[in-house]
């Protein structure tokens, strides 16, 4: 069933919950709030629940911190420890709880069962249960299953923010997708993003699911696919930033998500494409395409770890310097981050790993971070290092101070494995100098490659 939701919702203006205060909760309950719905967070963390309270967000996002205090000034946004609080009187409950990854790939749905097992019983004739986590296809029946109750209903909505930009994406959506087997409760849901203007697809639950999983498959496979073309380039000495600028103006192919790295990584897309890979072999359909994507990327952590062991000495002990912790720029999330994946690589080969992030205080005492000299300035923690590699994209990188690292290095070496340095001026500054993918050793009488618009050309 597809449709399109009229336009003024039946209820203008509802009562919500949102159960969970993460990086999908907080930005889908501060945005709903300033559309102007009462939203109920329920946060069972003690310590985030009364920094939020405060108005003080939980995460890093841009933007997040002033719709937060809005909300709570104008008394559309309140918190509370206890879902079933939250729930009791809601029309809608958004549950986005985690939905970490098994041991076997698969999701892991303790929270969603521990909070349906909590608010089940409260919940108000004609409520509508949401799953805004990513959950595998099936999940909206078993959690119907779960609630075991006819006058409520569980819809699919899923959430395809990005960290970093999670308000604007919040407050902008490129789509809303709206699962459920029932029309009414579909138009109720899609009518709280009214405000929004996105585009919205009303389908089946199994539909809204998978799209989600098809949806970050897709662009894990996108960047498998650059990262190998990437391996390509060096084999045979072909540029990938023209490549991919040759690809980019292709509309069917598009000039986003093509920048080669050291890999994908994050919260979502590595535990996301496990997740589909176990649906498909729990449903007995072949998916060779994306266990290659998986198996890319682990290479990918590996060609990076060996550009690096490929500059230090193996008979002397060696120091590598990581400029970048988080799993990419613009968020101070290090989980499934390809630097610690590339990190425990380097660890493995017995180098000792120094580190500069810029979300990183160097007294922290984190548990991904053991092993790891942090240092608050990425001069310092570049000293007596015989390589510098940049693991994450953060603006600051891309213009070192080619002459002052110089100085404090035991070895001029730099590996750039995001592409935001200039490989000329760390040619000029005496640099060894390892990118991905792109042309390092520039022929001076080369013409620069520009690209021209229509309009300059005409
Ligand atoms: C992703 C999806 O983009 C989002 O729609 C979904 O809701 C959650 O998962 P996010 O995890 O915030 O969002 O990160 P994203 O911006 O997609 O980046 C994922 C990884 O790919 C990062 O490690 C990033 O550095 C890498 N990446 C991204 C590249 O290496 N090159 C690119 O061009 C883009």
């Amino acid at each position: 069933m597809t449709s399109t939701p009229p336009l003024t919702p039946p209820n203008r203006f509802c009562n919500v919950a949102v159960v969970g205060a993460g990086y999908v909760g907080l930005p889908t309950a501060v945005t709903l709030a300033s559309f102007g719905h009462t939203v109920t967070v329920a946060e069972n963390d003690p310590t985030r629940l009364a920094r939020l309270r405060a108005g003080q967000p939980a995460i890093q996002e841009p933007d997040l911190e002033p719709l937060l205090r809005r909300g709570i000034a104008s008394s559309t946004l309140h918190f509370t420890p206890s879902a079933r609080t939250a729930a009791s009187d809601a029309d809608v409950i958004f549950l986005c709880v985690p939905t970490p990854q098994d041991l076997d790939g698969s999701a892991d749905l303790r929270f969603v069962q521990a909070v349906i097992a909590d608010i089940a019983p409260v919940l108000r004739p004609g409520a509508i249960v949401v799953n805004k986590s990513t959950v595998p296809v099936g999940t909206a029946h078993r959690v119907a299953d779960l609630i075991n109750r006819r006058d409520v209903v569980v819809v699919s909505n899923p959430e395809f923010l990005r960290e970093g930009s999670a308000i604007s994406d919040s407050l902008h959506p490129e789509r809303i997708v709206v699962g459920c087997d029932y029309a009414a409760p579909a138009y109720v849901v899609a009518g709280l993003f009214a405000a929004t203007n996105a585009p919205v697809l009303i389908t089946d639950t199994a539909t809204s699911e998978l799209i989600k999983y098809a949806a970050n498959a897709f662009l894990a496979t996108k960047l498998s696919y650059v990262n190998a073309i990437a391996g390509l380039c060096e084999a045979t000495g072909a540029d990938v930033g023209d490549l991919v600028t040759g690809l980019g103006l292709d509309s069917r192919i598009g000039a986003k998500f093509l920048n080669p790295g050291p890999g994908w990584g994050g919260s979502c897309l590595p535990k996301d494409t496990s997740a589909l890979s176990v649906t498909a072999r729990a449903s007995g359909f072949e998916f060779p395409l994306l266990d290659a994507v998986i198996a890319t990327n682990d290479a990918q952590f590996d060609r990076t770890a060996s550009k690096v062991l490929s500059l230090l000495d193996p008979a002397t002990p060696s120091r590598v310097a990581v400029w970048g912790l988080t799993f990419k720029a613009g968020t101070d999330d290090r989980r499934d981050s390809p630097a610690l994946e590339i990190i425990s690589r380097l660890q493995a080969s017995h180098v000792t790993v120094t580190s500069y992030d810029p979300t990183v205080d160097a007294s922290l005492a984190a548990s991904d971070l053991a092993g790891i000299t942090l240092f608050n300035d990425p001069y310092e923690a570049a000293e007596d290092a015989d390589v510098v590699v940049v693991l994450t994209e953060w603006s600051e990188f891309a213009r070192p101070d080619w002459d002052r690292l110089a100085n404090v290095m035991r070895q001029k070496s730099f590996v750039d494995a995001r592409n935001v340095t200039d490989p000329a001026q760390a040619a000029a500054a005496g640099f060894t100098y390892l990118s991905v993918g792109r042309r390092e050793v520039l022929n001076p009488d080369f013409l620069t490659t520009t690209t021209r618009s229509k309009e300059e050309q005409a």
